[in-house]
């Protein structure tokens, strides 16, 4: 049942966690610095790889990518409907379908292209004995549980935690602050949780127009997938960008009724960068809501804040999710929608 909770949404965005907890337990040496994943007989050491997936998976394997690029070996994500007009894997490539269900229908056929095309494959899903995990030569589970909303939620959150363990297990270890970031996560993510004013947020901008969601580098595909969210379960416009792709179009749908949700996260560059595309947005009087870690100087731009505590960037991405989960799923509350079962919407998708 839903443990008191109105929705499985709410549910599942509280068991976030405990799932998190579940999917490191007895992965993570810290004392030796390295990933065990047991259900590798070897971590796979590729040349390159190519992650293919859809929605939700698909923003997840953006983000695993850059975990790869990161770690000195080359990464692409690709949509998994788009796979066939790709280049090509070469070298000794590994292609990696990152699916909750290992069910989903165009992400089966890239695996089947990729096999196809002589590369060798892994699955990163949620369910044992899935169809996924029978036809990639390899699997890595990501232990989330049963998802019973139709919008991914706790599996998002445990496939970028199994992405991180993937990468790390690759790379050979050697990454303290990266283990470290991941032991904390879990409680990290409970403390967001317990803190968040997402709710008053959200009941303040029920009638925009649209919403923006900008980020970069990781905060990146957490921004698609603030807008994917919001779209699926709220029936209302929104759209993600690349925060410094906004002022190459978008900028011109921004009005005081549009909301800019704008993920900074650490004091680098790329914070710095973002909060320049703040400042564009602003002097356009689009209300401003900043999820930030405080690192940076947004909040003296935002109408609101939604923090996050100062961690690794790799996750703050996932902190700063679980804002956006929450600010989606609580303009939906407002809205009345049919949150665990938005209409048009199936769980898993078989057919291309
Ligand atoms: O089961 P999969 O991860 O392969 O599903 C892929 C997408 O259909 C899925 O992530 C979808 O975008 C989510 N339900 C959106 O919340």
């Amino acid at each position: 049942g839903k443990s008191g909770y109105d929705h499985y949404m709410l549910k599942e965005i509280h068991e976030q966690p405990r799932a998190l907890r579940k999917c490191l337990r007895g992965r993570v040496d810290e004392l030796g610095g390295t990933v065990e994943l047991d259900e590798l007989d070897e971590p796979p050491r590729p040349t390159a790889v190519q992650f293919v997936a859809c929605g939700t998976s698909y923003h997840a394997a953006l983000y695993g990518a850059q975990l790869f690029q990161d770690a000195g070996i080359p990464a692409q994500a690709f949509l998994a409907s788009e796979y066939v007009t790709s280049p090509p894997p070469t070298g000794d490539a590994l292609v990696v379908g990152v699916t909750q269900s290992g069910e989903t229908a165009d992400t089966l056929s890239a695996l089947r292209e990729a096999k196809g095309r002589g590369a060798r494959t892994l699955a990163l899903t949620n369910v044992v004995g899935s169809t996924v995990s029978r036809e990639c030569d390899h699997v890595i589970y990501i232990r989330a549980g049963p998802e019973i909303g139709v919008a991914a939620s706790k599996t998002f959150a445990s496939q970028l935690a199994a992405l991180n363990l993937f990468a790390l297990a690759t790379a050979n270890g050697g990454d303290r602050d990266g283990l470290g970031a991941l032991r904390d996560l879990p409680s990290e993510v409970q403390a967001v949780i317990d803190d968040s004013t997402a709710a008053d947020v959200a009941a303040e901008y029920l009638d925009a127009d649209g919403y923006f969601f900008i980020g970069r580098g990781l905060n990146y595909p957490v921004a698609l997938e603030g807008a994917l969210k919001l779209k699926e379960i709220t029936y209302r416009h929104a759209e993600g960008f690349a925060a410094g792709e906004l002022k190459h179009g978008p900028l011109a749908l921004v009005t005081e009724n549009t909301p800019v949700i704008a993920i900074a996260t650490g004091d680098g560059e790329l914070a710095r960068k973002t909060v320049g595309n703040v400042k564009e947005v602003e002097a356009r009087n689009a209300p401003v809501i900043a999820v930030t870690d405080g690192q940076s100087d947004i909040e003296r731009y935002a109408d609101h804040v939604l923090p996050i505590p100062e961690t690794h960037p790799r996750t703050a991405a996932v902190l700063a999710n679980v804002q956006l989960q929450l600010f989606a799923y609580h303009t939906a509350a407002r809205l009345g929608r049919s949150i665990d079962k938005p209409r048009n919407l199936a769980k898993s998708v078989t057919v291309e």
